[in-house]
């Protein structure tokens, strides 16, 4: 069944294995009887009528939730906050006047989530959960649902939950705007199938990922990932995927940012990994990775076809550029779990960590 490892050696790589059909289900399962996307049209309806619309979430479900705020900005024009659960509970920003709450939780279990989805009901204003687990206490507690249909994610590094989080996001921004009669609109469907073909290619090319690892990661105290942009959300993603289970130290950054701070950090060796799939700031990050190089960094670079220069040490399918988190975080992902394994770490259960989150 679904749950178990079968001859996988970790349910982590079996549920990174797993990505490409995620998205396949997703596009199948947000369908109508025409074969055209869709989305609950109360949902729709409510979204329509918001002046803003504000994510509130928690670790990786947070990370998808900015790539989200650009999708859903780009395409349907109304404006995004994105929330970490925990500051929102407390500390709740200036609401406007028509506000919509979309909660994304893989689990739909995170305490932080629930006290902030209980606070927002009792205000009155209308909220969507984006969960994995249908009948989950977020799923039951929100006005509406949208699943993933990721299938159970064991693992406690999620994976498969965050693209399909942004998948599900980047169908409902499609629908949303679309029937705003905007200028811009994209085949979902088209795209999120050249992406799923991209994810598999890459995949199938693990052995390349696991020489970098095992070359770079084996022994580094610390780590940084960085981009501009969408790949600046890609960057924060890929570095808690390090971090929390090689134990190597990665922050994910703003590349233009650490000219500012961070790059007294860089010593000799310090690994540094750019990604570039953004042709906006493209040149603007391969500065930044000169910076690093020019002070010792052993640099990475994950860049997409078209964006590649010589010397990049992975290139990315080329995919819709609303859409490259997707593909970029298959080599990222790999290589938190190949540094993990050489590392001799319990990939699955690392230590300190639970996969759902039930306190405050
Ligand atoms: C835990 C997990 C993370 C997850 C976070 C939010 O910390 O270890 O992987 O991103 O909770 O979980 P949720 O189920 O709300 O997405």
């Amino acid at each position: 069944t679904d749950i178990e490892k079968g001859t996988y050696p970790h349910y982590m790589l079996k549920e990174i294995d797993e990505q490409p059909a995620v998205l396949r289900k997703i596009v199948q399962h947000y369908q109508d009887a025409h074969g055209n996307l869709a989305v609950d049209q109360e949902i729709v309806a409510q979204m329509l009528q918001a002046d803003r619309i504000y994510i509130v979430a928690c670790g990786t479900s947070s990370h998808a939730g900015w790539v989200g705020k650009q999708l859903l900005e780009t395409l349907t024009h109304i404006p995004v906050e994105v929330h970490l659960s925990s500051e929102f509970g407390y500390n709740p920003p200036l609401l406007t006047e028509k506000p919509f709450f979309i909660f994304l939780s893989q689990s739909g279990e995170t305490a932080d989530s629930r006290q902030v989805l209980v606070q927002v009901k009792e205000w009155g204003y209308p909220t969507l959960t984006i969960t994995n687990v249908q009948g989950s206490t977020l799923s039951r507690e929100a006005d509406y649902t949208m699943l993933l249909h990721a299938g159970p994610e064991i693992a406690v590094a999620s994976t498969k939950a965050y693209t399909a989080q942004i998948a599900v996001l980047a169908v409902l921004a499609e629908v949303v705007g679309k029937s705003k009669g905007l200028p811009l609109t994209v085949d979902m469907q088209h795209e999120l199938g050249i992406v799923a073909n991209g994810m598999e290619m890459m995949i199938d090319d693990k052995e390349k990922i696991e020489q970098l690892a095992s070359e770079f990661l084996a022994v580094s105290r610390n780590a940084f990932y960085i981009g501009r942009g969408l790949d600046y959300y890609a960057s924060m993603e890929a570095a808690l995927k390090l971090k929390e289970i090689s134990y190597i130290q990665t922050e994910g950054f703003a590349a233009g940012e650490l000219k500012h701070g961070t790059i007294a950090l860089i010593e000799e060796g310090t690994p540094v990994i750019g990604m570039i799939t953004q042709e906006n700031v493209a040149g603007h990050t391969r500065g930044n990775i000169q910076e690093v190089a020019s002070r010792g960094g052993h640099v990475m670079v994950i860049a997409m076809d078209g964006l590649n220069e010589a010397g990049d040490d992975f290139i990315l399918p080329k995919t819709h550029p609303l859409l490259t988190t997707l593909n970029a975080m298959i080599p990222a992902q790999l290589l938190s779990y190949y540094a993990s394994l050489h590392r001799g770490n319990d990939v699955d259960k690392p230590r300190n960590l639970a996969k759902s989150v039930t306190v405050e």
